[in-house]
């Protein structure tokens, strides 16, 4: 928390810390443990996109993109960003297909849409005096170019892939029949480009899998857009620092961004509401924040065992 004299008056502003980068970076992950570390709140600008493609489609009954004006007066008279909506809104596992991130994809270009929704960011971001992490492409950019500590995660394209696609490979797999030690690693990325054949497990429909191949071409296309869009490319900030997470572990890339933050002024947010949970020496930990909740369930499901 930083204390700002305004004429005399001193008003608190939030300690903010922006984290952009490209698709599958781990920009969620790292924006997430960092706002847990910290004590922050998270702001994850990808799930407010897919959040307001759903309500155009399903809700107000608009087309993407044909329908911006409209979309975008809804937005204003109708979405306010205050802690449940985020928390709803990260809670929706709909919000996470592949469908919903197309259609983000169609709106998140429009101008007057992400105008609508910059006013909604930034009004959320100063609504408080905690501090805050924010997670998009244009945070350090356009939406809290002051911020004081920014940072750009990127990884290589194959390793970006990778990663999203063995997310997908988890999301097919069905609750009751997770396999024992095949679920891959999500969180230790490496060089090698998955083995179809060892991932071809009897409890996979192979009919419902996207291929790797297909993967790392879609993750250069929407690079590619995000890139060359006229609406808020994404860029890295000319202040931001820059974490290759291509060859990290989660541990590692968290260690580097705190280390970072830390040194520009970043401080714990400390705020007991209530009792800490006390857990006993013979409790198994399982910390979600590392995992999806098929390879959460699958850990607690093998302790049961
Ligand atoms: O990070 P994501 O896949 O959840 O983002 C969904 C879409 O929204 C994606 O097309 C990028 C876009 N987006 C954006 O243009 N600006 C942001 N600040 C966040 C996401």
């Amino acid at each position: 928390m930083r204390r700002e004299k305004t004429n005399g008056k001193a008003t608190e502003k939030p300690f903010v810390i922006a984290v952009d980068g490209p698709a599958a970076a781990g920009k969620g992950t790292l924006a997430r443990m960092l706002a847990k570390k910290l004590g922050y709140r998270h702001l994850d600008s990808g799930k407010l996109y897919r959040s307001v493609a759903q309500n155009a489609e399903q809700v107000w009954k608009l087309k993407i993109p044909q329908q911006t004006q409209q979309i975008a007066k809804e937005i204003e008279e109708n979405l306010r960003i205050t802690d449940e909506y985020l928390e709803q809104i990260y809670r929706d596992e709909e919000l996470r297909e592949e469908k919903v991130a197309i259609s983000a994809s169609r709106i998140a270009p429009q101008k007057i849409v992400r105008e609508a929704l910059a006013k909604q960011q930034v009004a959320y971001i100063y609504s408080s005096a905690q501090g805050i992490v924010l997670d998009g492409r244009d945070m350090g950019t356009v939406i809290c170019p002051e911020a004081p500590c920014k940072i750009f995660l990127t990884a290589s394209p194959e390793v970006r892939a990778k990663r999203r696609y063995k997310e997908m490979l988890e999301q097919e797999i069905p609750d009751q029949e997770i396999p024992d030690q095949e679920i891959p690693d999500q969180e230790i990325p490496d060089q090698e480009i998955p083995d179809q054949d060892a991932l071809n497990q009897e409890t996979l429909d192979q009919n419902k899998l996207a291929s790797y191949d297909a993967t790392l071409r879609d993750m250069r296309a929407r690079d590619a857009r995000d890139l060359s869009r006229t609406q808020a490319p994404l860029r890295k900030a000319d202040d931001a620092m820059k974490i290759d997470s291509s060859n990290y572990t989660i541990d590692q890339m968290l260690s580097e961004a705190l280390d970072y933050a830390n040194s520009r002024g970043a401080t714990a947010h400390v705020q007991h509401t209530q009792e800490p949970s006390i857990m006993t020496d013979d409790t198994l930990k399982i910390d979600s924040s590392y995992h999806t909740v098929p390879l959460a369930f699958s850990k607690a499901l093998d302790y049961a065992k």
